[in-house]
């Protein structure tokens, strides 16, 4: 299996810097910070959940390194009221905190590195950009493992996984995948960029648990 080379954007160091500075933009500016992969992806992904027959508004929803947590806020203004979020950044569940408490949200943030464990079991868990900051670590084969037992373990045996990847296309997350999850649908995604290479096309898949 081809992995990625590795960047910066793989390392929590990184993501830490990144946050102390978007704290410091939000409490000058009001600037929640970057929307990854845009906000009509985000849109494209709430629509599917809305379309979804089995989700309802109070679907237990964990979203994995959710950083700002912009697409739990845009969640909560849709209606939806069981909302988490974890991210191993202090500085980004900070953030999440202060843009949910601003804008009269009550999401549970919580600091969590998801290779070490994931609490509780989750009717939709979300993943937009995670996975990909995680295969960017020189340890991704390890990494890989870990992420995929504790995705699967926290998932309800009838949920939906849905990741939203700019690194790895629908047959290569398959493969990476195989062993615990199934692809059940596709989310159409316009196209950006992200940790270095150009013109790629961002995947948003909807997975099951075998
Ligand atoms: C590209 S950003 C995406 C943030 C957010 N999901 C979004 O769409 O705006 C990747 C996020 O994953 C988080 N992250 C990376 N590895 C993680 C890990 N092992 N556990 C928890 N969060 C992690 C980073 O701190 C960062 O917030």
């Amino acid at each position: 299996m081809e992995e990625l080379q590795e960047s910066e954007l793989g390392s929590q160091e990184y993501w830490d810097n990144r946050y102390k500075e978007e704290i410091e933009n939000f409490q000058d500016h009001g600037d929640p910070g970057e929307i990854w992969f845009g906000e009509d992806t985000v849109e494209r992904l709430i629509k599917w959940i809305e379309k979804n027959e089995t989700a309802t508004k109070e679907s237990k929803i964990l979203d994995v390194g959710c950083g700002n947590g912009m697409f739990l806020i845009e969640l909560a203004t849709e209606g939806y009221t069981n909302l988490f979020g974890v991210d191993y950044s202090k500085d980004a569940i900070t953030l999440a905190k202060s843009i949910a408490q601003k804008q009269g949200f009550e999401i549970q943030y919580s600091e969590c590195d998801i290779l070490e464990h994931l609490d509780g079991q989750f009717d939709i868990i979300h993943d937009k950009g995670t996975y990909d900051a995680i295969s960017l670590n020189a340890n991704i084969k390890e990494f890989r493992g870990k992420y995929l037992e504790n995705v699967h373990k926290a998932l309800d045996p009838n949920g939906f996984f849905i990741i939203t990847t700019c690194n790895w296309t629908k047959d290569e997350l398959n493969e990476h995948f195989r062993n615990h999850f199934v692809c059940v649908d596709n989310i159409p995604t316009p196209q950006f960029q992200f940790g270095g290479k150009t013109g790629n096309t961002v995947t948003s898949l909807v997975y099951r648990k075998i």
